[in-house]
């Protein structure tokens, strides 16, 4: 396997060194690409020296002797020879022109030129890494399917403490492991997902509601389309970019989402509730806009359909995966719902204050299945939280016909 490790610059860099030597051992041939700012933290000879290979720093390397340009489409044939380009540090500079296709060097030049799995480990100081900017920048990338690697959090470089520390170099050689050998594991699959809040209407112009951003079940359904499956998705109403060749449906209330399942479960071999129904609403929906009065106001509601439970009477030989977001007992409750609501598996995630659950780009989970079996996955991007869930598929699947 044949890996580009792009270096961005950043005090992370000497890190790189280790990232690369993890690759090496792995059995990756790496190629080293500096930027000019990556230079001036760690020498192109460190990587020369671990990898065995010439360092390329330069988008128009001249011969020393007589000024003439070597081949100036290195990076053509760079980006053609190679399985995966892993970035580390990756810095907001880098984000930034990744994300808005600036080509003005030989690293973000051939990010251009490179059509397979991108691996990006961004490292920076807290308040960069939080910055709107640099936010929108993540969220384009994510959007076309790179798989983001941290950061951790703790003390920086610059003295603060907060996100921005590279992720392990262990964390990121695994996530570039797994992108350049992409399982199709789920092949002949059909993968309903749903994903993201409902809204439920108490006039008008409001409504209730939670704060799922649906970066979770839009996970899921980016890794079960990479790993082969068609993709139905259910969402509803969110602002993260839909994945390619996922067949979208959107929807807003919880009644909409059940018969858009509903509609499509015929269809569906696996079916994933990521999505965070809403278990009220107002049954009956004023027509006008309700007027502030200074007395208490108390809404009547009315429980919504309990979709997971439908589909776990009705769904055969189906696989059901529910969630369960819970703030205590994870475990029990996660238990409780699979034994309730016919599931094969339970992915239990602690939400609330110190939970990582909802609207972050990282969860921390656990799995229950069927079996009683329990699965510890520790905290990393929903993307790669989505893999740990996908996993379970095909395991999952052959329990249930051994159970027949
Ligand atoms: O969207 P993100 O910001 O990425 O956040 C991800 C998440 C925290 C929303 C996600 O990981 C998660 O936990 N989703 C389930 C949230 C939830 O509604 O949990 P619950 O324990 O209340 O519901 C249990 C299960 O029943 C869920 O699979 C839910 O989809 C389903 N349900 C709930 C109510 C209902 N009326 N119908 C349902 O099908």
């Amino acid at each position: 396997m044949n890996v580009i490790l792009g270096v961005g610059g950043g005090i992370a860099a000497y890190k790189a060194a280790e990232l690369a030597r993890l690759l090496g051992e792995q059995g990756a041939r790496v190629q080293v690409v500096m930027t000019r700012a990556a230079r001036e933290f760690v020498k192109p000879l460190t990587f020369a020296a671990l990898t065995g290979r010439k360092v390329i720093t330069d988008l128009f390397p001249r011969h020393e002797s007589d000024g003439a340009l070597d081949s100036a489409i290195e990076h053509i044939s760079v980006a053609q020879e190679n399985d995966a380009l892993v970035v580390a540090p990756a810095t907001a500079d880098l984000l930034a022109k990744f994300a808005a296709g600036i080509a003005d060097d030989f690293l973000t030049t051939l990010y251009l030129a490179f059509t397979g799995p991108v691996v990006l480990a961004p490292a920076m100081n807290s308040n960069m890494w939080r910055h709107p900017a640099t936010q929108a920048n993540l969220e384009r990338l994510r959007a076309r399917g790179h798989t983001i690697v941290g950061p951790d959090e703790g003390e920086l470089a610059c003295g603060m403490t907060g996100p921005g520390r590279l992720a392990e170099p262990a964390r990121i050689a695994g996530a570039v492991m797994s992108v350049s050998a992409p399982r199709r594991d789920l092949e002949g699959e059909t993968v309903l997902v749903t994903a993201g809040p409902t809204e439920e209407p108490i006039d008008p112009v409001r409504f209730l509601s939670n704060r799922s951003s649906g970066k979770m079940g839009y996970a899921l359904a980016r890794r079960a389309l990479d790993r082969g499956a068609r993709v139905i998705l259910v969402s509803g109403p969110v602002h993260v970019p839909p994945p390619e060749g996922a067949e979208l449906v959107r929807v807003c209330t919880a009644a909409e989402m059940r018969e858009a399942v509903m509609e499509r479960l015929e269809e569906a071999t696996v079916i994933i509730k990521a999505a965070a129904v809403a278990d009220y609403h107002v049954p009956v929906v004023p027509e006008q806009k309700m007027k502030k009065t200074m007395t208490r106001l108390s809404l009547e509601l009315e429980p919504t359909p309990d979709i997971l439970a439908e589909v776990g009477r009705k769904k055969g030989d189906r696989l059901l995966i529910g969630f369960a977001a819970e703030t205590e007992n994870l475990v029990a409750e996660a238990r409780r719902k699979l034994r309730s609501k016919n599931c094969d598996m339970v992915v239990a995630n602690l939400v609330g204050p110190g939970g990582a659950g909802f609207g972050s780009d990282e969860n921390e989970v656990t799995l229950v299945l069927r079996t009683g079996e329990t699965i510890q996955v520790p905290k990393a991007s929903k993307l790669e939280i989505a893999d740990a869930i996908l996993d379970q598929v095909l395991p999952l699947r052959l329990a249930l016909h051994a159970a027949q």
